[in-house]
Parts: structure tokens; sequence; C-alpha cells
């Protein structure tokens, strides 16, 4: 198979082209270069520009598009709506409409579509996002259904290790553990973390399938940040000393986020035939991956069992 990642140089991209490279012919797109250890082929490019996208599609003609770049600062998108609907809406439509008609378009989206008032929804529940990369997010969703019926649109919350050019919430948490800085981890915010090498093994499975079209995929457990803060120190052996409770509501946050932010897993289970990980499986391979080669991260079985 010709895949094409967009976003490639990023969290969730690099680990992508990672994990499907090791059995497809993989191109990737970002402004940013490669960080990987293994050598892949990257072309550098603007994908807000419309004759970048019509080049990179039609050289690398592929059999499935995996668009994963996106602005994901929920605060720049508050404070620049125009720029989030550019890249979070128009970007994908483009890319979409660029893409070969027979081709699969998996797009990557968010928990943040839904209002936060009830846990665990499921994807029959209508989205009603509060921030303006929700909604932007939303409407590249409905881009990519109006274009094609070929298509996964995967909503989901990761973390995991990156390049270190933006540290994530779960590495800036663990430097934070391990040096003892104070922290404040909110109480009052829930969501289903996943490791993303447990969504991406997951995600090769599901693209591999017969299945299409909208699953939640994430984590097996709801936790508040602060229980995510107390079991990833719980993990590394670490004091959660640093750790103390805060409320979302107090933190002054631009975006007014939604406060609960999990998801049900239940049709992905189905359709794979596995338990999504519980939280400390997860957090038990994030850690040991630290200083893991992001090629050897992905060699490894799939995450989430039958059993568990
Ligand atoms: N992280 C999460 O927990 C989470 C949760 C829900 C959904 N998602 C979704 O998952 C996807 C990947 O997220 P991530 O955390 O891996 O993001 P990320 O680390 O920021 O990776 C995205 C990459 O795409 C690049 N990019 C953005 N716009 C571009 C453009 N116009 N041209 C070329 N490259 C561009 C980014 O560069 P810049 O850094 O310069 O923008 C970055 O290198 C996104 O669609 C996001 O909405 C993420």
């Amino acid at each position: 198979m010709r895949i094409l990642v967009t976003g490639a140089s990023g969290l969730l991209g690099a680990h992508v082209m990672a994990a499907l490279g090791l059995r497809h012919t993989v191109v990737g797109i970002d402004r940013h270069p490669w960080w990987g250890d293994s050598p892949v082929q990257l072309v550098s490019g603007d994908l807000c520009s419309p004759s970048f996208v019509e080049s990179v599609m039609s050289d690398a003609d592929p059999d499935i598009v995996v668009h994963c770049a996106a602005m994901v600062n929920v605060d720049a998108c508050e404070r620049d709506p125009a720029a989030a609907f550019e890249c979070n809406a128009i970007m994908p439509r483009r890319i979409v409409r660029a893409t070969p008609p027979e081709a699969l378009f998996v797009y990557i989206t968010t928990d943040g579509i839904f209002s936060g008032d009830t846990p665990l929804v499921t994807e029959e529940e209508p989205p009603a996002p509060r921030t303006v990369y929700g909604r932007s997010k939303l409407r590249g969703e409905v881009e990519v259904q109006r274009a094609t019926t070929n298509h996964l649109i995967i909503r989901t919350n990761f973390y995991g290790w990156s390049s270190g050019r933006k540290t994530t919430s779960a590495e800036w948490l663990y430097q934070a553990l391990l040096s003892g800085t104070p922290i404040t981890a909110f109480e009052d915010f829930f969501f289903t973390p996943t490791y993303v090498v447990d969504f991406v093994q997951q995600l090769e499975r599901l693209i591999e399938s017969t299945h299409r079209g909208v699953f939640h995929m994430c984590g097996g457990e709801r936790v508040s940040k602060h229980d995510f803060a107390q079991r990833m120190a719980a993990s590394a052996s670490l004091s959660p000393g640093p750790i103390s409770r805060g409320s979302i509501d107090a933190a002054g946050l631009l975006a007014p986020r939604p406060k609960d932010m999990s998801l049900s897993c239940a049709r992905a289970e189905r359709a794979l035939g596995l338990a999504m990980p519980g939280l400390d499986r997860g957090l038990g391979r994030f850690l040991a991956d630290r200083l893991v080669p992001l090629s050897q991260r992905l060699s490894r079985g799939i995450g989430g069992a039958v059993d568990e």
C-alpha cells in the first residue's frame, strides 16, 4: 500500500509513520523535519497551500491518507478562529478532495467535539463543541463525510513522547514529577487517555479491516487529570508530593473547556475484538519507552486484549 501521512513530524504522525512504515510505503508531509531514528520519505511544505497539496497528492498517488496535521493548541484556536478553521476545516476539505476517489481517508479528530456534560459518550451522541478548536475539528469531520464514504473518522485523546519541539502534557507531567516541581492537576476534568503506541497499533488494525465510519478510540479508563498524575507517579515509582488538587473552573483558561471528555470505545472494541488497555498498562508502556527509539516502540504486540 502507498500511504500518505500528514503532520508526519508531530506526536501522532511520527508514530503512524513508524508503525505503517514497517509493512507499507509511507510518505510523510510536515513543515518540520523528521525526528525518528529510521529514515523516511518526508516532503516539507505548508498543507494550507492548494498547489502544494495538489502536487504531493499527484506524486504520492496514495491508497490511504492518514490526516494528522492540525492546529492543536486549544487557546491559540480561541484567539484566532480564522486560522483554526483554515487549518482544521478548510485544509482537510482541500486534502480529501485532492485524494484519489478510491483511496481510504483517515481523519484524526478529537473528544473535544462534545459538550463534556456526559461521561463516556458514544458515536451516537450529538456533537456540541464548546471551543473554537472543537468546532473547527467537527467542521473537518463534516467535510470528510461529504467528500467520501470511504473514510475512518477517529475521535481520540492520546499521550506520548514527542520530538521535544513541543512538550506534550504527559512529558511535562513526567518532568515535574522527576524534578519535584509543584504542579496543580484538575480533579474536576475527566478524559480517557491512551498511549499513542497503543492507539496507532489499533488504528492500523482498523484500517486493515473492512470497518468504515466514525469510531471513538481511546483508553479503557475514565480518569480525572489528578488521577492521571497520581497514577503516573505510582507507575514511575516517583513521589506524588508535587501534585496538588485543583479545579479547572479556577484555572482562568481562555477557551471554556468541556469538563468530561471521556469517550466510550465500545464500537471500536467490537470491531477490533479487543478491550482498550487500562491506564496502568498504557502508562507502563509509556514509561518503558522513554529512552526507546521511535522505530523500536512499534515493534511489540498490539495494546489491549480480549480478556482485559
Ligand atoms: N494530542 C492529543 O491528545 C489529541 C487529542 C485529540 C485529537 N488529536 C488530533 O490528533 C492529530 C495529531 O495531533 P498531535 O498531538 O500529534 O499534533 P502535533 O504534534 O502538533 O502534530 C501535528 C503536526 O502537523 C504540523 N502541521 C500543522 N499544520 C500544518 C500545515 N499547514 N502544513 C504542514 N504541517 C502542518 C504541525 O506543525 P506545527 O506544530 O508547526 O503546527 C505538527 O508538526 C490532530 O489532528 C489533533 O487534532 C490530538
